[in-house]
């Protein structure tokens, strides 16, 4: 049976796209069972719609309170019955009821060698700082805020030149195939968390 994977996106969802596109050429064997992003109109949702995915979109704003809408996304995470759920460039915090619902089973992905440059500004923070090189990372989600047992990290060079724009587009690149191979091997092996460390099963 493939993995079962729910997604959450924010934006444009290219780091979404890169996973559809490698289920769709048998490159995952994974089945992704919805689509959930944090307020309507994202291009996420548009790609998410296209691959006949299942969708759904849950803004704070459609609720009380922040609990109120950390309990309707874990619930509705939950009628998709995910092994795993995806924060692909999803811009909010997830709180206790979805960490509760699925401990150890989300992954964030995130443009910064963490712990370096954590926060909704990775790429602005390492470029105002003047690192030579940055990257990405993809680790299981705790309740900090980038935080959680790193799974995977790739280097990538600040180029003279760079603006946050041109650096971000190289990052994505290496982040969409990084995403793909960690999901593929998570998957695939499974992993458990021990302190700090995220150790993929054999
Ligand atoms: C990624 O760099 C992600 O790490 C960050 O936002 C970007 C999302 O890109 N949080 P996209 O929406 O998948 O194109």
């Amino acid at each position: 049976m493939p993995a079962r994977i729910a997604v959450l996106v924010s934006g444009t969802g290219t780091l979404l796209q890169a996973l559809i596109d490698a289920r769709a050429e048998g490159a995952l064997d994974i089945d992704i069972v919805g689509v959930l992003a944090d307020r309507t109109g994202t291009v996420g949702i548009d790609r998410a719609r296209r691959a006949g995915i299942d969708t759904d979109e849950i803004g704070p704003g459609d609720h009380g309170d922040r609990a109120a809408w950390d309990t309707a996304v874990a619930d509705r995470l939950g009628t998709w019955g995910p092994d795993w759920i995806v924060s692909a460039g999803f811009m909010r915090i997830l709180g206790p009821a979805v960490l509760a619902a699925f401990p150890a089973r989300i992954v964030n992905t995130h443009p910064a060698l963490l712990p370096a440059f954590p926060g909704a500004h990775g790429v602005r923070d390492a470029l105002e700082y003047g690192v030579t090189v940055t990257g990405c990372t993809v680790h299981i989600v705790d309740a900090g805020v980038d935080t959680g047992p790193i799974l995977a990290q790739r280097a990538v060079p600040v180029l003279p030149g760079d603006d946050e724009a041109s650096l971000h587009e190289r990052i994505k690149v290496v982040e969409r195939e990084l995403l793909v191979a960690t999901v593929d091997r998570l998957t695939r092996q499974g992993c458990r968390v021990e302190g700090r460390r995220a150790v993929f099963d054999d």
